[in-house]
């Protein structure tokens, strides 16, 4: 017989916290403990977790589904999920949320160290690669249990575009995205394909190259439209993460994680084909890149690079 994992998620009176929890519940990958301590500008996260308990019934699951505003519930989690920290709203970028983020990131992880010393932590929060750095220095966890979603999200509007075009598929699309979670993030076609047939093969490369552009800016697609953030793509990203790790899985999925010269990335968390399994990072999957794709690669890499010494400055201590 198997222990139900503990799956904290801190933040989950927010929309991505809230969506993560609903499909952590609804595929019974776990026990939740839903944490935040806002009060105010959110709907309270006990009423929130209450109506999704009374989805079980319904939806088919069992698991413990805990509210708190106590960081001493997160004791014991196997993952713990941040989503803490302001969204974007319309004409922001990413990048102009780390004053606000790295408080509220560092702070969180404070409790999550207490608390949950031997979990895996990922991270959801903005400007993403630079929140993973900050969560990594705030927590001092090894790298391996320190991981951001952000490329299960990209790859996946990637391959939506991809299928709205040819009308194919989602299923059948396989696609590899790279880079810092911002607009110069790199997605691949060189390795995209339709059931094995490149991508090429059925969309123009003009076409291809405006697929690619939309994909880059698809976060800020979506708060044009909606005022706000994503929420649910986004928190899918994070169960696909969370679901490789509690059954063990080894799925190779885009995550940002420590690469240690990977990719000529050098101490820096950022989108790398990652194996996934019940130890976290169990190794970032190394790829040939043509010289194109290494050179989109650097620049997106130094641009993280650039918010990491902003966070530097604002937080000497997470230096
Ligand atoms: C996005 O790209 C929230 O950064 C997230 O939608």
């Amino acid at each position: 017989m198997t222990k139900r994992a503990k799956i904290s998620v801190i933040g989950a009176g927010g929309n991505v916290g809230a969506s993560v929890a609903l499909w952590c519940a609804s595929k019974e990958l776990g026990d939740i403990v839903a944490v935040d301590i806002r009060k105010d500008d959110m709907l309270p996260v006990d009423g929130r977790m209450l109506d999704l308990a009374q989805c079980g019934p319904m939806e088919r699951f069992d698991c413990n589904i805990t509210a708190t505003d106590d960081a001493a519930a997160m004791a014991g989690s196997d993952v713990v999920v941040i989503t803490a920290g302001l969204p974007r709203k319309p004409g922001m970028s990413r990048d102009d949320l780390i004053e606000t983020n790295v408080k509220i990131v560092k702070s969180v992880c404070a409790g999550v160290k207490a608390h949950a010393p031997d979990s895996i932590v990922i991270i959801v929060s903005n400007p993403l690669d630079a929140m993973v750095y900050t969560a990594w220095k705030a927590t001092g966890f090894d790298t391996h249990r320190i991981i951001g979603q952000a490329g299960c999200l990209d790859v996946a509007r990637f391959k939506t575009f991809i299928a709205m075009e040819t009308g194919y598929s989602v299923e059948d699309i396989n696609a590899l995205l790279l880079g810092g979670h911002g607009d110069d993030m790199v997605p691949l076609p060189r390795f995209t394909n339709i059931a094995g047939i490149p991508v090429t093969q059925f969309i123009s490369e003009d076409r291809l190259n405006e697929i690619v552009e939309r994909t880059k800016k698809g976060g800020g697609e979506i708060v044009k439209k909606m005022g706000t953030s994503g929420y649910l793509a986004p928190a899918l990203g994070v169960v696909d993460m969370v679901e490789a790790i509690v059954k063990d899985k080894k799925r190779i999925l885009p995550c940002a994680s420590y690469c240690n010269g990977e990719f000529g990335v050098n101490g820096l968390f950022v989108g790398v084909p990652t194996l996934l399994g019940a130890k976290g990072v169990e190794k970032v999957v190394p790829i040939d890149l043509n010289t194109d794709e290494q050179k989109l690669m650097d620049e997106s890499a130094s641009h993280v690079a650039e918010l990491v010494e902003v966070v530097k400055q604002l937080d000497p201590e997470l230096g």
